[in-house]
């Protein structure tokens, strides 16, 4: 890990509180910043004298010169921007989602352009949801053009083009990266959260039925926050875009590792089996060349990992289901 101020947006949300968490394991200073005052996904996976460990600062991504002044008073030299609004809601506001995914982000990089060269690089989500739908079994690359059909899709390629234009005209450098679906405990939001959901509610005891189906590019979250950590890390002159890959595995099989898991949940978890509107497969090369040895946890080992840890928060008492209903 290189030496650094780094600050991480979104942060209370689900990939920012891996971000942190691991990002603090390895000793960096961390300042997190997000609009939420709930820390709950964070006291999930860490304790709270691990989550002391960082620094927090409530704000509006949308704010340009809060975001200026948290990132000169606090010496950033490092950036994983997160913050966002995911698909459900670009689609049901499209000008708020416009607000926080394009001039949040165009915030981000205001900020870096007026450090003067102090902030080094900048890693941010951009999504596999630039891509649309695509030929079943092709794994994607990032030169392919993609046809997307969302709001939230477009604003994720208007960063990755805005991202470009800072390189071309203020030398910033930067990663997005986009990934699929995300899973892991904290996911509990978004139009591919139902897996995770499912892995709770069978560790609840409760039935659930998965709105999706078909074969998806599962990643698990450790894997997903580690990427963000080195891009936001690793010296990679220029600006780039990489996908992210997991495993591409049909949802039939993700039912299978969590009945696996929960012998007592067979039958109870159901899904529609239709694949929603994005490639099943990304191909990750560019970014294994470039970061070298991003992980790629199985889904097994992802499914056991995260049932586990619900099961630890069941039997603490503090395991929330009130996502489970959404
Ligand atoms: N989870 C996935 O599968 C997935 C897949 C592709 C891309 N992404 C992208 O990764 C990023 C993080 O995703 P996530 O799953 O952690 O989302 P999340 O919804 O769990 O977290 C987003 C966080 O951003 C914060 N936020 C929203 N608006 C803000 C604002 N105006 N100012 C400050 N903070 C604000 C929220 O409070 C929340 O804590 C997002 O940009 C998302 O679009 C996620």
């Amino acid at each position: 890990m290189s030496e650094g101020n780094y600050l991480v947006t979104g942060a209370y949300g689900f990939i920012g509180a891996w971000v942190v968490k691991q990002l603090l394991k390895r000793g960096a200073r961390v300042i997190a910043l997000d609009q939420s005052s709930n820390p709950q996904r964070l006291r999930q996976i860490m304790s709270d004298e691990e989550i002391a460990q960082a620094q927090f600062a409530g704000g509006d991504i949308t704010d340009g010169e809060f975001v200026h002044g948290l990132i000169e008073g606090n010496g950033i030299t490092h950036i994983v921007h997160l913050a966002g609004l995911q698909v459900p809601t670009c689609r049901a506001n499209p000008r708020l989602g416009a607000m926080v995914n394009i001039i949040g982000t165009i915030n981000i990089f205001e900020a870096a352009r007026r450090s003067g060269g102090r902030v080094k690089r900048v890693a941010y989500a951009s999504s596999a949801a630039v891509f649309g739908a695509a030929e079943e079994g092709h794994a994607v690359t990032e030169r392919e053009a993609g046809s997307m059909n969302t709001h939230y899709g477009a604003f994720k390629r208007c960063n990755e083009d805005n991202a470009r234009v800072y390189h071309l005209d203020n030398g910033i450098d930067s990663a997005g990266l986009r990934p699929l679906t995300v899973y892991g405990v904290g996911r509990d939001t978004g139009m591919t959260s139902d897996p995770t959901k499912a892995m709770k509610a069978a560790v609840a005891g409760r039935p659930f039925h998965i709105r999706f189906g078909g074969k998806t590019d599962f990643l698990y979250i450790a894997d997903c926050a580690e990427a963000f950590i080195r891009a936001s890390s690793v010296d990679l002159p220029g600006a780039h875009v990489f996908n992210l890959h997991g495993e591409t595995v049909h949802m039939r099989s993700v039912v299978d590792e969590i009945e696996r898991k929960i012998p007592k949940a067979k039958g109870s978890i159901t899904f529609v089996d239709t694949p929603i509107s994005m490639p099943s497969i990304l191909d990750d090369s560019a970014i294994q060349a470039a970061l070298g040895g991003v992980p790629r946890t199985p889904v097994a080992d992802g499914v056991a990992e995260t049932v586990d840890r619900f099961a630890l928060l069941q039997a603490e008492g503090r395991l929330d289901l009130s996502d489970l209903d959404q």
